[in-house]
């Protein structure tokens, strides 16, 4: 591919692989996030089903997030446009940190799954770790929205833009 293909990113604006990954990631959260609180919410006879429908979902979205968190980690970040140095590299730290989450998402999830049966203090362990760290990732997301809808309502700029075609 030539770099004028715009699948890649650029120093300062997101390409289609970035902007796809961006996408099926934000769906594939949010849906496993609901699945794995409605494990909690189901009556007892239905909890056994609900909780293997979140494991077979996470273990087919598996490679396609950790795919997205090695992506991310290969190629380096495109700088946030008409911003300060200092809110580019915020907005890169809390970038990270969600993807941080989700990585410890994508390791305990299947290590609570693979040692269930057994209940012993590592599954609980890691049962704790998924719970809190599901919560951490979940109101990073809202922060993140709450600033992309800043930028949307309050800047005149195209981070927005950005994250849906690639600008160039
Ligand atoms: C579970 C949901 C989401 C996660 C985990 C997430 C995560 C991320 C990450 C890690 C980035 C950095 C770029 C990259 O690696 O692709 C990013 C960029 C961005 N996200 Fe999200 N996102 C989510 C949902 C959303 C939603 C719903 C919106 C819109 C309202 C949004 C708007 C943006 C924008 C505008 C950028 C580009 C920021 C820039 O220009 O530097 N995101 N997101
Ligand atoms: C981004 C990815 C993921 C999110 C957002 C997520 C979210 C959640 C949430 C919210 C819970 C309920 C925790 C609680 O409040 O007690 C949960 C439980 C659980 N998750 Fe995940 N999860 C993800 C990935 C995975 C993966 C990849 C697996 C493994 C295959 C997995 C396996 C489990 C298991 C076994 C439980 C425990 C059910 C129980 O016995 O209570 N998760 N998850």
């Amino acid at each position: 591919m030539t770099k004028g293909s715009n699948l890649y990113d650029s120093s300062n604006s997101f390409g289609w692989i970035s902007i796809t990954l961006h996408w099926a990631t934000a769906l594939a959260v949010v849906v496993l996030w609901f699945i794995g609180k409605s494990i909690l919410w189901v009556p007892t006879e239905e909890l056994d089903a609900r909780r293997s429908l979140h494991i077979v979902t996470g273990l087919s979205l598996w490679l396609l997030l950790a795919g997205r968190i090695l992506w991310r980690l290969r190629v380096r970040h495109p700088r946030a446009v008409g911003q300060s140095d200092r809110t580019h590299v915020v907005a890169r730290i809390a970038h990270f940190l969600m993807l941080t989450a989700l990585a410890v998402m994508l390791v305990s999830g299947p290590l609570m799954a693979w040692l269930l049966p057994e209940r012993t203090a590592l599954a609980n362990a890691a049962l704790a770790v998924h719970a809190t760290t599901a919560t951490v990732l979940m109101v990073m997301v809202v922060l993140h929205i709450g600033g992309a809808l800043k930028h949307l309502m309050f800047h005149d700029d195209e981070t927005i833009a950005r994250i849906f075609v690639p600008r160039r």
